[in-house]
């Protein structure tokens, strides 16, 4: 028997709930509830699919389904995969009523709901994650994008799921070199918002990187309360959803400008979010307990080595950028963070490596 906690995204009429769950996709959850039509087309990877895709055949079953593996990685987050997935709908001659569903990660997610919401001016979405990092962050919050040689999630559109279903035992073959990079964003919820998740992660940090089924429940749930509660006040980042991208401006740049794949999403966020403390005006000892934290996930605390020139103009092409001007989200304090353009230009420079 499955156990399910429910969480709800509320943004009116495009409202919808987070099923975070173990066995879910054993015969835990009916999918096809959330399918309003009768054809869907699944949207997966070549690692994914052979692992679970079966499961999720089975959760449809009287559906007319079709299926899409995309190849593996980041470096795939493109416009032309996207044109396959499109393609693919096109030719099974899907309809308005047709239901995307995107199984994988944040990279397959991504896509498949920008293509959800590119094909015929929008079609419905479903959400059913399988990386730590997808369970806790992309999936939830209706950003859907891919990347451009320019810049990471440089084009991409909000459309939101009618349903996320996080089968928690998904993690079980996940390696643990992406539990750590999602991990990453766990631990950015509790610096950017809430002190006592922060000190919760302290003291509970080997059972997540063991795996501890109630430890990765609590951290999961706790993760996707925050941010439905961020998504919910600010649906399209007009203000305080801002501070989810802590760490993002630089870990993107690392990404960019390493290409991407070399370091993991998470693993750049990571960095990123050490760079971030270090141009916040906070005490030294909050500076020193994040990073002790992320060095406790086994998370890169340094970044690599990039020109600061490279710095400056991978960040200049930074979504939060205004009037040609770099905005940090940057903290107060442990668990308060906020948005801002104003910050010590020399201090950054430091940061970035220059003399
Ligand atoms: P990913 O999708 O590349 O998945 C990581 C790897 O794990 C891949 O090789 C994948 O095939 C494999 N995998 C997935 N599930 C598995 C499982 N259960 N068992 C074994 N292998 C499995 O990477 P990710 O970390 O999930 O997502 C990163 C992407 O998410 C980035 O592109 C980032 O920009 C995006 N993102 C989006 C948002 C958003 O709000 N939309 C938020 C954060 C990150
Ligand atoms: N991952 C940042 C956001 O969803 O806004």
């Amino acid at each position: 028997m499955a156990v399910q906690q429910t969480i709800s995204v509320d943004l009116g009429d495009r409202s919808y709930p987070i099923v975070i769950g173990r066995g879910l996709l054993d015969g835990g959850f009916d999918l096809g509830e959330f399918v309003s039509g009768t054809d869907c087309l699944i949207v997966s990877n070549e690692v994914v699919a052979p692992l679970y895709l079966d499961r999720v055949l089975s959760s449809l079953n009287g559906k007319n389904v079709t299926t899409i593996e995309l190849p593996d990685g980041e470096i795939h987050k493109t416009l032309a995969t996207m044109q396959e997935i499109l393609d693919q709908l096109v030719d099974s001659r899907a309809n308005r009523d047709t239901t995307v569903i995107a199984l994988g990660g944040g990279v397959v997610g991504d896509m498949a709901g920008f293509a959800a919401a590119c094909y015929m001016r929008g079609v419905a979405f479903i959400q059913v994650p399988t990386t730590l990092l997808a369970q806790v962050d992309s999936s939830v919050g209706g950003k859907t994008g891919v990347n451009h040689p320019e810049g990471k999630n440089l084009i991409g559109v909000f459309h939101q799921p009618q349903v996320v279903m996080i089968d928690t035992d998904t993690l079980g073959t996940l390696p643990d070199r992406e539990l750590k990079a999602g991990l990453a964003e766990v631990i950015k919820y509790g610096v950017i918002c809430d002190v006592e998740f922060f000190a919760w992660l302290e003291a509970n940090m080997q059972a997540l990187l063991d795996k501890e089924p109630a430890a990765l429940a609590y951290a999961i749930r706790r993760s996707c309360e925050l941010k439905a509660e961020i998504v919910a006040e600010d649906e399209r980042e007009s203000g305080c959803r801002a501070i989810l991208n802590f760490g993002h401006t630089f870990g993107h740049a690392i990404e960019h400008c390493l290409g991407y794949g070399e370091w993991l999403h998470g693993e750049a966020v990571a960095a990123g979010m050490v760079m971030a403390s270090e141009l916040s005006a906070v005490s030294e000892s909050d500076r020193t307990r994040f990073r002790a934290l992320v060095a406790a996930a086994d998370l890169p605390v340094t970044p690599p080595a990039i020109d600061p020139a490279d710095w400056l103009s991978a960040m200049g092409m930074d979504k939060k950028v205004r009037q040609k001007k770099l905005r940090f989200v940057l903290l107060k304090a442990l668990g308060d963070a906020f948005i801002t353009s104003s910050f010590d230009a020399d201090h950054l420079q430091r940061i970035l490596g220059a003399d």
